[in-house]
């Protein structure tokens, strides 16, 4: 059993991680900083290679994911949503992310406003790719719950 977090925070340690803990509630996992990892935008031409086919070979061996972005400017952050973007590269075949548990958090300081957006991408996903997505959480009692909902 492998469980992944998919860090979108400049952060490796920082309040995103600290949710993505609480969502795992003990269960063993691996982070992906994406930080630590190149990863093209969307359409860019791919004759330097990068590092997206790699973390998505991680992505099909794991049994459930957790993907955490900081609030950027009332959003998710843009290692996120190159991220995303970049998945459209699988969709419809070599799909890694089918059948995946997810859930997803989201951090903040002042602003509670990317939540919401964030959440409604993930139901587009869950649409597109087959994540069995659990929900979204931005603070720690929320967090804790969706450690129920992952397991
Ligand atoms: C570029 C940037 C933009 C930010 N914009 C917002 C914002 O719009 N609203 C907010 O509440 N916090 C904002 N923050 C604060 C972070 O969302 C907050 O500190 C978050 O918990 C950081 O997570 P981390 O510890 O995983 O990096 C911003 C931080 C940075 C670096």
């Amino acid at each position: 059993m492998m469980n992944l977090f998919i860090n979108a925070s400049s952060h490796k340690d920082g309040h995103t991680a600290t949710l993505a803990a609480k969502v795992f509630g003990g269960l063993p996992y691996t982070t992906v900083n994406l930080v630590d990892h190149h990863i093209h935008q969307y359409g860019q031409p791919t004759a330097d290679p990068d590092e997206f086919a790699a973390i998505c070979a991680q992505i099909a061996q794991a049994d459930r994911l957790v993907f955490g972005t900081p609030t950027y400017c009332g959003s998710m952050s843009g290692y996120l949503k190159t991220f995303i973007d970049r998945m459209t590269d699988v969709v419809g075949r070599d799909n890694p992310f089918e059948g995946k548990k997810t859930a997803l958090v989201v951090s903040y300081v002042n602003t509670r406003d990317a939540l919401a957006p964030t959440d409604h991408v993930f139901r587009v996903i869950e649409q597109y790719y087959g994540i069995k997505y659990v929900g979204s959480a931005d603070n720690e009692r929320q967090a804790a719950a969706l450690s129920t909902e992952i397991r």
